[in-house]
């Protein structure tokens, strides 16, 4: 079964306009991400390879396209666990930074602590050398203009997050069967100043373990942070469900429990794997055994050769 990638844009309600550009970037993350585990690379790199170019990507709520907090500014959080050792490096509320996965990775590799807050981790980043952006270079027209229609009075705040909730997201197994996940997000729209979501907290927007498995979380972070949804599914992973089954139980409890609908991409140890939502839709794409996967829409699930164009 190995090795494997699989990739989540976001679950919510994604505008027709916009699912076929939600599809080829996925589709796009996962096949970067399975050329670095064909090329003998570890699942920790193709995570972090595959959610820096959906960070790149304008259409996803990550890196460039980050939707806007109540001040109209670019908030971003990330994780990346490693499921050999457990280790995990997290950032929240940074700015100015064009890919806060690798961020998180640097938190993880460089220094001896979990996670990283706001100024901290941007003085961590010049630290690091990494480049600081103009927070223009991250704002798309889309992102303003979502932002402005949800200050307006009579907009129901509710409503639109349901309409775009995404985050991106990955996990993968690599030839030595080591696990991994990364999950990158702006958080929610109009959210308040300094609000960090489930994305950057362990067990919430993420875990990896190589005995049980990994997901990558997306949906309403609140809601995901009450049920520490990424490790309910390992819990019920470890009790001997499938990842799909697993992953359809963490994401029912969320609902019941939390009245929050989200979605998740989660593998096994021996490379099975699920993408699964509880949302309306969730643009996703998994690439095993020379096959490209993905869909949007519940029930769908196309395939087709890795190597030919989307
Ligand atoms: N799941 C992303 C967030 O709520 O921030």
């Amino acid at each position: 079964m190995l090795p494997v990638v699989v990739i989540h844009g976001g679950a919510g309600t994604i505008p027709k306009e916009r699912a076929g550009q939600a599809t080829s970037g996925v589709c796009s993350a996962a096949r970067a991400g399975y050329a670095v585990l064909q090329g003998g690379g570890s699942s920790m790199d193709a995570v972090v390879e595959a959610v820096t170019q959906m960070e790149n990507n304008p259409s996803f709520n990550a890196g460039c396209g980050s939707v806007l907090n109540i001040k109209g500014d670019v908030e971003m959080d990330a994780i990346v666990m490693d499921g050999k050792t457990l280790g995990s490096g997290a950032v929240s509320a940074v700015r100015n930074i064009a890919n806060p996965i690798q961020l998180a990775r640097l938190v993880m590799d460089k220094t001896s602590h979990a996670f990283l807050t706001a100024e901290g981790a941007s003085l961590f980043a010049r630290s690091m050398c990494v480049p600081e952006v103009p927070q223009e270079s991250l704002i798309t027209e889309y992102a303003r203009m979502r932002w402005e229609k949800n200050l307006a009075p009579g907009a129901n705040p509710v409503e639109s997050q349901m309409g775009k909730m995404g985050t991106v997201g990955a996990v993968a197994v690599d030839r030595e069967g080591n696990l991994a996940c990364a999950t990158s997000t702006g958080g929610i729209l109009n959210k308040m100043e300094g609000r960090v979501g489930d994305t950057p907290c362990i067990g919430c927007g993420g875990y990896a373990d190589n005995n049980m498995g990994a997901v990558s979380t997306t949906g309403h972070g609140e809601a995901i942070m009450k049920v520490t949804l990424a490790r309910l599914i390992l819990f019920h992973m470890e009790q001997g469900q499938s990842a799909e089954v697993a992953s359809d139980l963490g994401l029912a409890c969320m609902k019941s429990r939390a009245g929050g609908l989200g979605g998740v991409v989660t593998v096994d140890p021996r490379g099975h794997w699920a993408a699964r939502f509880s949302s309306q839709q969730m643009a996703w794409a998994a690439a095993q055994k020379d096959t490209l996967h993905y869909g949007v829409n519940a029930g769908e699930h196309f395939t087709q050769s890795i190597d030919e164009p989307r």
